[in-house]
């Protein structure tokens, strides 16, 4: 029996990584945080009879399901698919994102997530977000080599979430909202090649390597109690040690040094790399009145794009 596929458009946001990126794939906490300015857009359309066509317009691409099986898009389409008990066939797919591609805001993640919750919808069927992010991780799983899970999860329950590997899901409580500026470095870093580079590190020396991620648990533990009880003035102090130890890692680069530096400058309280770092985005804490200024240190440092999301 051919299934019907309804019209049906749904949407995931972008996401940072607050604290703990690197050490949460060994085990430690991270905090991560969705960024509801940027978004996927994924839209399902019936074509009865059709092979499933995709337009992805903003990577541009535009291929047919069959023809290019084993790419992230296609994946989450089979295994949404699969999971909804419906014949990957009769339906077109539209994707479309304002979210950087390769800066650490989680845009293949949002894009996984749009197109699983778009599918559900079309065939009137519920998935909810463990099941979605669960979806999304699978992708997450083939195409980014051993992927913690933290970015299907944040972008999937649109929450700032405290998360640990293999363990349930906590959703964190922001006591008092505060500002975070986030600078666009222009450099794409693919994840898995930053991930690869510290593993080799941490099999090199893994001593070193587990003090570094245990100094950096212990900043996110901090963070969380900061949040939770709204003393902000401890977030960026706290940004800046999670930096130094970025840097000791392997993860920094020198234009990413430049940005942190700038945003401190011109007032922000810490700031850091979010994310696999060697490129991506820096980010900083700023209140309300230094917001504009450090959005202008940013940009005359290098930052190719800068937005200011509020947390909580
Ligand atoms: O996808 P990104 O660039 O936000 O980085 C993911 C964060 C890492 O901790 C480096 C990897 C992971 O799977 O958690």
């Amino acid at each position: 029996m051919n299934t019907e596929f309804a019209p049906a458009t749904a949407y995931a946001p972008g996401k940072i990584i607050l604290f703990g990126e690197h050490a949460v794939v060994y085990g430690r906490p991270a905090i991560a945080v969705p960024v509801l300015q940027v978004q996927a857009e994924a839209s399902i359309n019936p074509a009865r009879g059709q092979p499933v066509s995709i337009d992805a317009a903003d990577v541009g691409r535009h291929y047919e399901l069959d023809a290019v099986p084993d790419d992230p898009i296609s994946s989450i389409i089979r295994l949404t698919c699969a999971r909804l008990r419906v014949a990957p066939r009769g339906f077109s797919v539209r994707v479309r994102s304002t979210i950087p591609v390769a800066r650490g805001l989680g845009s293949g993640a949002a894009v996984s997530v749009a197109i699983a919750r778009a599918l559900a919808k079309s065939v009137g069927q519920e998935l909810d977000r463990v099941e979605v992010s669960a979806l999304a991780f699978e992708v997450e799983k083939l195409y980014h080599g051993t992927p913690s899970g933290i970015d299907n999860t944040v972008v999937a329950f649109a929450q700032p979430v405290y998360f640990i590997r293999g363990e349930p899901l906590e959703l964190l409580k922001v006591a008092e909202p505060f500002l975070i500026a986030i600078a666009d470095t222009g450099i794409s870093a693919p994840t898995h090649v930053a991930v690869g580079d510290v593993r080799r590190a941490w099999e090199a020396d893994r001593s070193r390597y587990e003090e570094l991620f245990d100094r950096i648990g212990d900043i996110v533990r901090r963070s969380r109690s900061a949040i939770e009880s709204g003393r902000v003035d401890e977030l960026g102090p706290l940004m800046n040690q999670n930096q130094e130890l970025l840097r000791e890692i392997g993860v920094s680069l020198p234009e990413i040094e430049r940005l942190a530096q700038a945003a401190r400058d011109a007032g922000a309280s810490g700031a850091k790399l979010s994310g696999a770092g060697r490129g991506g985005n820096v980010i900083a804490l700023v209140r309300e009145a230094v917001q504009v200024s450090v959005a202008q240190a940013f940009r005359s440092a290098g930052a190719q794009d800068v937005l200011v999301t509020r947390i909580g």
